[in-house]
C-alpha cells in the first residue's frame, strides 16, 4: 500500500518580535488580559513598511524542509499552499512559491480553509499519494496576518490573537506493508458559521468589489471580525468530536496517541480540549505563547519544533493533528512515524 510519509519540516517567522506590552502601546489592552484569555505572550509581525508575502515566508520554511528531506526543488511533483492571507487577491500563493523555488510547470494549488488549512492540505496530499497522482508533495501553511489587522482599540479583540508565520512539510509516497504515515483523517465544514469569523472585503459579490467611498467605521469591513464566544464554544465541542471520529476510523484509542498537535488558536481552547479528552498535559503540544495564532502555519510550525527538540519522531510513535477554525472548518489527522 502507498502511504504519505513526512520527510522534512521547516518553519519561518518575520524578524519583528511584538510583545503584549508593545500592543498595549497601540491599543487599549494589557498583557494580563491577553495572557489570561489566550495564553499568548508574544507573536512575530512583519516590520513596518516591509514587503513580505505569505509565499516569501513559505519559501524560507520550504528551503529548510527540503534540506531536511534531502530533496531538491526539482524533486517536487505538486505544491499545496494553505493560507487565508494570500500575497495578492489572485493568482494563488502556491503559484508564487513555485516560481520563487525556481520551478515551472508543476501543479500548485491554494487551500483557503483557514485554521484547518494545513489539515485540508495534508489530507489532499495523502489522497494524491494514495491515488498515485503524485509522489513528492510540498505542503506549506503560511500567513501574514499583521498587515490586515485593525491595530486600534476597535480591533483589539482580534488583533492581539494573530501572528505571522510559515511551516512547510515534505510529504512522500512510500510503498510499505507497515502501518505508518497518514493513518486516517476526517475533515468537516459548516458554512453556516462563516459570519462568526471572516474578513469581508474585497468581495466579488458586491457590485463594486473595491468600494472607493468607504467612510469612517465602514473601513472596518477590510479587517477580520469575530464572534469570539461563539467560535470558542463551537471549537471546544467540535475538537473532541472529530478526535473521536478519526480514532474510530483508525481503530485506535486516545491512549494510543503519543503526542497531540492542536491548532494554536487559544490556550484556553486547548486546555478545555485536554481536560475533556482526559489527556495529560505532557501529551499536548502548545506553543501559542510564543507565536500567537498563525492559522494555517500553526500545526507545521509546532511539528517542526517538536521534531527539532526530539519530542516526537521515533519509529512507531503516533501523533494526532486536530484543528478548528473559520468557515467553520475542522478536522483531524492521525500520523505514525
Ligand atoms: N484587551 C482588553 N480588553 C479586551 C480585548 C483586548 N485585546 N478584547 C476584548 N476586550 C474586552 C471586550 O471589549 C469586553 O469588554 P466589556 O466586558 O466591557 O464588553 C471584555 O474584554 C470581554 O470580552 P469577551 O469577548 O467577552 O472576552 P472573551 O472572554 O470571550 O475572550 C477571546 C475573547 C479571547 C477572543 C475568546 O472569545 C476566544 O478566544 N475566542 C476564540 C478565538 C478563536 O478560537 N479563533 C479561532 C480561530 S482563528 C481562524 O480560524 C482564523
Amino acid at each position: 500500500m502507498k502511504r504519505a510519509v513526512i520527510r522534512g519540516t521547516g518553519r519561518a517567522v518575520p524578524s519583528r518580535l511584538v510583545t503584549n506590552a508593545d500592543l498595549s502601546e497601540m491599543m487599549d489592552t494589557t498583557d494580563g488580559w491577553i495572557q489570561e484569555r489566550t495564553g499568548i505572550k508574544q507573536r512575530y509581525w512583519v516590520q513596518e513598511g516591509e514587503i513580505l508575502g505569505a509565499s516569501d515566508l513559505g519559501l524560507e520554511a520550504s528551503h529548510k524542509a527540503l534540506e531536511k528531506a534531502g530533496w531538491k526543488p526539482e524533486d517536487i511533483d505538486l505544491i499545496i499552499f494553505a493560507t487565508l492571507s494570500p500575497d495578492i487577491f489572485f493568482p494563488g500563493s502556491g503559484c508564487l512559491l513555485q516560481t520563487k523555488l525556481g520551478l515551472s510547470s508543476i501543479p500548485a494549488l491554494d487551500i483557503r480553509q483557514q485554521c484547518t488549512g494545513f489539515l485540508y492540505s495534508l489530507v489532499t496530499a495523502d489522497a494524491y499519494i494514495r491515488s498515485g497522482l503524485a509522489g513528492k508533495i510540498l505542503v506549506v501553511g503560511a500567513e501574514i496576518h499583521s498587515t490586515g489587522l485593525d491595530k486600534t482599540t476597535r480591533g483589539r479583540d482580534v488583533a492581539v490573537l494573530f501572528g505571522d508565520g510559515a511551516g512547510a512539510v515534505c510529504v512522500e509516497g512510500v510503498e510499505t506493508g507497515t502501518d505508518m504515515g497518514v493513518l486516517a483523517s476526517v475533515l468537516h465544514a459548516d458554512g453556516s458559521g462563516a459570519g462568526a469569523l471572516m474578513t469581508e472585503l474585497p468581495a466579488s459579490r458586491l457590485p463594486n468589489r473595491i468600494p472607493l467611498d468607504l467612510k469612517g467605521e465602514e473601513v472596518a469591513r477590510y479587517y477580520p471580525v469575530m464572534n469570539g464566544k461563539s467560535v470558542f464554544k463551537t471549537a471546544v465541542r467540535k475538537l473532541p468530536q472529530v478526535t473521536r471520529e478519526v480514532l474510530e476510523k483508525a481503530a485506535l484509542d486516545i491512549q494510543d496517541v503519543d503526542m497531540i498537535f492542536p491548532h494554536q488558536a487559544n490556550l484556553r481552547i486547548n486546555q478545555a480540549y485536554q481536560q475533556y479528552m482526559k489527556i495529560d498535559e505532557g501529551r499536548i503540544f502548545n506553543n501559542i505563547d510564543r507565536y500567537g495564532n498563525t492559522t494555517a502555519a500553526s500545526i507545521p510550525i509546532a511539528l517542526d519544533e517538536a521534531l527539532e527538540q526530539n519530542i516526537v519522531g521515533r519509529n512507531g510513535e503516533t501523533i494526532l493533528f486536530v484543528a478548528f477554525g473559520a468557515g467553520y472548518t475542522w478536522g483531524a489527522v492521525l500520523y505514525r512515524f
